[in-house]
């Protein structure tokens, strides 16, 4: 059976779905986008999404041609007409079609697309009982991550290297300090501190991330928001990501190394659990 999709307006057969060759978000990368994660057929942490969103599309001085209600509306529907259990949504928006000029166009309509993936299981993922394999890499991304543009290149090279080394997945690292891993945040446990990059230009504002920390002091355990080497965390007691599509999990081994003992730590289990069942509760 095909899936549903929506563009601009439509509910179509995916082999339906079309946008043109003009499009902005092809040319030029000129887009943004948002995944949410799906659990149980209810959607995790949507608002959080969609206000990042509107974030994204300011900073680009892009129109958002809908309301954060009818966002929510479409990601139900997709979610129910595709009888999606587990899996995610992704939401994409572009400046539209126009002539190509690096400068905007005055009077492009935005292109909106979202589609579901399904993903059974997706809260069982094996790789939270075994925890994950990363590889250092040169951040080589441009200055403005903190806007979730689909230019996303290098990550996919990072997931390539990474992939070539045996691993799982690769963190990025500039000036020495660690910014975030190809398609999620990066924290390291010392000592019962947990440690991750504070919110600038250099990094993604997870909204994985700012659940996580919230659900981290509410458990009585010591944040900290800085910048951390490659070299703290190869000396750390544990280490893990979050994202929408992860959650919380776990990274055993750095450049071949252990972290830690090498085995799932204790504050990325716990944690995981109460994001899981917590972010459920919330879920709409
Ligand atoms: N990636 N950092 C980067 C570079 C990301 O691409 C992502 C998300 C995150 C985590 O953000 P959040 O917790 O809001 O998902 C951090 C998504 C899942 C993706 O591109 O598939």
């Amino acid at each position: 059976m095909s899936r549903t999709v929506y563009v601009n307006g439509a509910y179509v057969p995916e082999e339906e779905a079309t946008v043109s060759v003009f499009d902005r978000g092809f040319l030029f990368a000129d887009g943004v986008y948002e995944v949410t994660s799906v659990l149980g057929g209810k959607l995790i942490d949507f608002d959080g999404h969609a206000v990042r969103l509107e974030r994204s599309l300011n900073e680009l001085e892009m129109k958002n041609p809908t309301s954060k209600d009818e966002l929510l509306e479409i990601h139900r529907q997709l979610v129910e007409r595709n009888d999606i259990d587990d899996g995610l949504v992704y939401l994409q928006i572009t400046r539209g079609a126009a002539d190509r000029d690096f400068a905007y166009p005055k009077d492009a309509e935005p292109t909106i697309v979202l589609f579901t993936q399904a993903k059974r299981g997706l809260a069982d993922s094996p790789l939270a009982q075994t925890g994950m394999k990363v590889i250092s890499i040169e951040d080589q991304r441009w200055g403005r991550r903190d806007i979730k543009t689909v230019q996303l290149l290098y990550p996919s090279m990072g997931k390539m290297m990474a992939k070539a080394a045996g691993a799982d997945d690769a963190w990025m690292v500039e000036d020495g300090f660690v910014t975030e891993g190809t398609s999620n945040n990066a924290y390291i446990v010392k000592d019962g501190v947990l440690i991750t990059r504070h919110l600038g230009n250099e990094i993604l504002h997870g909204i994985t991330r700012k659940a996580v920390l919230k659900f981290a002091e509410e458990a009585q355990i010591k944040v900290e928001e800085r910048p951390f080497t490659l070299a703290e965390a190869q000396d750390a007691d544990e280490a893990f990501i979050t994202s929408a599509s992860t959650f919380v999990m776990p990274v055993v081994e750095i450049d071949g190394g252990p972290v830690g003992t090498g085995e799932v730590g204790e504050v990325a289990r716990r944690l995981r659990e109460i994001y899981l069942s917590e972010s459920l509760k919330a879920a709409v």
